[in-house]
Formats: C-alpha cells, sequence, structure tokens
C-alpha cells in the first residue's frame, strides 16, 4: 500500500471536518478524491502533506508512520496546493531552483533535475518566463513541476482542475495520467465527480469527513448499473408482457409509456437474461431493445451523497 489512513479525525473547534476516515491507495494507483465542497478534502490532503496534525488516527506512507513535520516522509509526498501564490518577479527556473535547493539538489543536477519537469509537465522552453506571465494552467502545471522536484513516489493535487477550461483541464488531465504512467502515484481531489471519470482508475467519495464509497471505476459503475431500472421496448403483446412483468417476483415499479417500459429489477445479469426469454417464448412480446439504463457518475454521486450509508464496492 503507498497510503493508509486509518480513522482519522479532526475538529476545527465544533467544527468536525474528519470523523474516522478511512483511505487506502495501492502503489501505481490515478485515484480520484471525490466529495461535495466542505466534505474534508482539504483537510485530508493537508494532513498528508504534514501541514495540519490530525487529533486522532494514523497515517502510514509507504509503510512509514507520518508524523507531522516528519521530513523523511514529506520526502515520498509531492503536494500541489488548491491556490498557488504571487511571485514578483521570479522567472520559472528560479522558482523550481529554489524548490531544488530546499531538497539539497544544486548547480548542474538541479538544472538538469527542472528542464527534465519542464519538458514532462510541457513548459519545455519556458524556463526563462516570469512565473506571473504564466497562464492559470500553466501555473498549475509549474505547480505540478515543483512537487516532483524531489522525486518523490506520491504526487498529491488538491483540485488541481478547478477554474480551468475545458480544454485545458483536458490537456491537464492528460498530463497527469502520463506521469501516473512513469510510475508515480497520484491522489487528484475534485468536488466535480465527471472531472475524474475520465481520467481515474479508482475513486473514493468522500461526505461529512467520511468516506462512503471506494472503489475501481469500473466496479463502482457496474455495481451503479445493476441499481438501475431495465428499460424495454415492447412492440406486441405488451399488455400479457405487463401482465408477466407484474408477477415476476424480481420486477417493481413498473411504468410504462406507450411502447416504452421501465422497471425496477432486483436481479442479476442471468435474471435479467431469463426475464427477456420469459417475454419473448411465454408473453409472445416482441422486443426492441432490453437493458439496464446506463447511469453515468454523477447520478451516483447524487444517489451515494443522498444518504450516509457506508459503501465499499469489492476490488477486483
Ligand atoms: N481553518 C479552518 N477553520 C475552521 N473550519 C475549517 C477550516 N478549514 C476547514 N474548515 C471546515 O472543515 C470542513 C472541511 O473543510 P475542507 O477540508 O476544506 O473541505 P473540502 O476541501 O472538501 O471543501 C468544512 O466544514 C470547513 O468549513
Ligand atoms: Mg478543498
Amino acid at each position: 500500500m503507498m497510503l493508509e489512513m486509518h480513522n482519522l479525525r479532526k475538529s476545527y473547534g465544533k467544527t468536525e471536518a474528519l470523523r474516522d476516515l478511512n483511505l487506502h491507495i495501492a502503489d501505481g494507483e490515478l485515484f480520484g478524491f471525490v466529495g461535495p465542497n466542505g466534505a474534508g478534502k482539504t483537510t485530508t490532503i493537508r494532513i498528508l502533506a504534514g501541514l495540519l496534525r490530525p487529533d486522532a488516527g494514523t497515517v502510514e506512507i509507504d509503510g512509514q508512520p507520518l508524523r507531522c513535520g516528519g521530513s523523511a516522509l514529506k520526502e515520498k509526498i509531492g503536494y500541489v496546493p488548491d491556490y498557488f501564490g504571487v511571485y514578483d518577479n521570479v522567472r520559472v527556473f528560479e522558482y523550481l531552483e529554489f524548490y531544488a535547493s530546499a531538497y539539497g539538489i544544486t548547480g548542474l543536477v538541479a538544472r538538469r533535475r527542472y528542464m527534465e519537469l519542464l519538458e514532462m509537465v510541457g513548459l519545455g522552453g519556458r524556463e526563462e518566463n516570469y512565473v506571473d506571465s504564466l497562464s492559470r494552467g500553466m501555473k498549475q502545471r509549474l505547480g505540478v513541476a515543483r512537487a516532483l522536484v524531489h522525486n518523490p513516489r506520491l504526487l498529491i493535487l488538491d483540485e488541481p482542475a478547478a477554474g480551468l477550461d475545458p480544454r485545458t483541464r483536458q490537456d491537464f488531465i492528460h498530463m497527469l495520467k502520463e506521469i501516473n504512467k512513469c510510475g508515480k502515484t497520484i491522489l487528484f481531489s475534485s468536488h466535480i465527480l465527471s472531472e475524474l471519470s475520465e481520467m481515474c482508475t479508482d475513486i473514493g467519495i468522500i461526505e461529512n469527513g467520511a468516506m462512503v464509497l471506494r472503489g475501481s471505476l469500473v466496479d463502482i459503475l457496474a455495481r451503479v448499473n445493476t441499481s438501475n431500472p431495465l428499460e424495454m421496448r415492447i412492440y406486441k403483446n405488451l399488455s400479457a408482457a405487463v401482465a408477466l412483468l407484474r408477477s415476476h417476483p424480481l420486477v417493481h415499479n413498473i411504468t410504462i409509456d406507450g411502447s416504452r417500459v421501465v422497471a425496477g429489477f432486483s436481479g442479476g445479469q442471468m435474471d435479467e437474461a431469463r426475464l427477456l426469454s420469459q417475454l419473448v417464448t411465454e408473453a409472445g412480446a416482441l422486443v426492441g431493445s432490453f437493458g439496464r439504463q446506463q447511469g453515468g457518475l454523477e447520478s451516483v454521486f447524487m444517489e451515494i451523497t443522498g444518504d450516509k450509508a457506508e459503501r465499499v464496492v469489492a476490488r477486483g
């Protein structure tokens, strides 16, 4: 495991920001940490970056416990905060040299390192530019280069895509995928689920300071789909088909709109196949289409954050 957090608690005065948060991230994951504003994402990330001390709970990175201010573990983490300050009269290379020197990387080694990093984040050739003259998207990339200066194994980004236009965000996400392929484990937070569905291998949803769902994107989507209603088009013998559906033990909440029938169905894939066969052979229905409605991640998010039940999706 690259990261393990157990029963993390953190309060700000009377506000409980984290309530027994558990989070595990395996080596090599591109993990999307999603939750509405105020859910506790930044608090979690600041604890990971060693900037905040939890009230209770444990954090292990790469098998070693994290202590606030512990420098040994900071070497394993690169942190991109959710804001980017103002840097008067600082050039891109000076900015990176400064951070490199903080890790004892200087001279030619530092130069080689920042040239390589600028290439990696798509800012090759911009080393002489002033940081303040860069666009928001470029500053965000520079923030990633800075976070990677000491070659950490885990890169953590707090809402890096917030405020970027769709095209810039797309390019940024592509860059993160490439960095992930180069062997970095990545944790990326967002309050917009669809932002993550294009890029993450795994997601965790935080709500009110606790994880409400965690799993691989594929498992989560598959699981959501089995809770979606069945939708079918029936062109002949509709009433016989509906009668069959009404008497079926796994079917509930039938709605009929012309030839379109939507029904809740609590069976698995084999039950679906059997039902389709029954509709055709027993009710004599002419079935044009038959399948689960496809729920996007957005609908899962709405469903999940609507109730507080703990759900964990088995990892395949
Ligand atoms: N410095 C702080 N002082 C008081 N309350 C805070 C502070 N930082 C965050 N909070 C509160 O803690 C909760 C979690 O906030 P945060 O971790 O920033 O969530 P997120 O990043 O998911 O939006 C919110 O209720 C927020 O208002
Ligand atoms: Mg935040």
